[in-house]
């Protein structure tokens, strides 16, 4: 991905620095471990990379908001978001068996500092199982923002890449949601308030501009936008090229998802659109 980077611990605090001190309030984590298995170890592990990063982070930044990702997936040897149980066809996921590694992940993010957990995984009952954990571990005030319409997208492309998390085998629709169909992502949502969700999620977001003004409308809840990877490449590449106005077209985008009812934007574009802004381009 054009402008991404996978960064060490030190230079990740350098990186959230200049973005904190240009006015982006916020940063969401994911972690890319030395070793992966079939257990996910390194995603719940006390000195995973994530957590040693967010302990890093809330000493040295105490006032930048820390956001972690919750999934398994780049952990996992198979690069799928559960544990998978192998078959004729390369496997199933098994959901159930999952959620107590996504809170064994959540409680370990939160144990390190975290501010939100925010699990991406789409297993049925996982923020249930993250709240009551994180509950019990005594972090009764930790929020969790939820992936919770996260639709099965080929705009996931390029993160995949920089994440090297893409599934080894098969992909990802036996959990995550299907394009076409607007009433599972509601029930998704609605599930998800139910379980104890502080905010839900869009993602992607420019194509799914309908769902994440529905959501907003039917549930009037703190809402989240993710403007995914592929939509953030397709800007670059496109303003490579000389074809369109970066600043123009990346601002004319976070605004369609605040018209359409975002209240929190998630951007890969965020140090730059802070910087756009303050300039005055919007
Ligand atoms: C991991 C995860 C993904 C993204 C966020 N968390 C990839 C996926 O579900 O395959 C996508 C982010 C992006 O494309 O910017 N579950
Ligand atoms: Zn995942």
């Amino acid at each position: 991905m054009p402008g991404v980077f996978q960064l060490s611990p030190d230079e990740l605090l350098r990186e959230a620095a200049r973005a904190y001190g240009m006015g982006v309030p916020a940063v969401l984590l994911f972690g890319i471990p030395a070793d992966k298995d079939a257990q996910a170890t390194g995603a719940y592990a006390r000195n995973g990379i994530v957590q040693q990063t967010v302990r890093l982070l809330k000493k040295e930044l105490p006032e930048l908001v820390v956001i972690t990702d919750v999934c398994l997936c780049e952990y996992m040897s198979h690069g799928h978001c559960g544990i998978v149980k192998p078959d004729a066809t390369g496997g199933r996921i098994l959901n159930d068996p999952t959620l107590k590694l996504l809170a064994r992940t959540a409680s370990s993010h939160v144990e390190a500092g975290a501010d939100v957990v925010a699990p991406s995984d789409m297993m049925d009952g996982r923020v249930r199982a993250i709240r009551e954990a994180l509950d019990q571990a005594g972090f009764t005030d930790a929020p969790i923002l939820s992936y919770a319409a996260k639709f099965a997208s080929a705009f996931y492309g390029p993160f995949r890449e920089a994440a090297e998390s893409a599934p080894g085998f098969g992909d990802r629709r036996t959990y995550q949601m299907d394009p076409a169909n607007t009433l599972e992502a509601l029930r998704e949502v609605a599930l998800d308030i139910q379980e104890g969700a502080d905010i839900v999620m869009v993602k992607p977001a420019l194509a799914y501009l309908d769902i994440l003004h529905r959501v907003k409308m039917e549930f009037g809840y703190p809402t989240a936008a993710y403007a995914v990877s592929a939509e953030y490449s397709m800007i670059k590449a496109a303003s490579a090229k000389g074809w369109i106005d970066e600043a123009a077209v990346t601002l004319e985008s976070l605004l369609a998802m605040r018209r359409a009812g975002a209240d929190i934007l998630i951007t890969y574009a965020a140090k730059e659109a802070a910087r756009w802004l303050k300039e005055g381009r919007a």
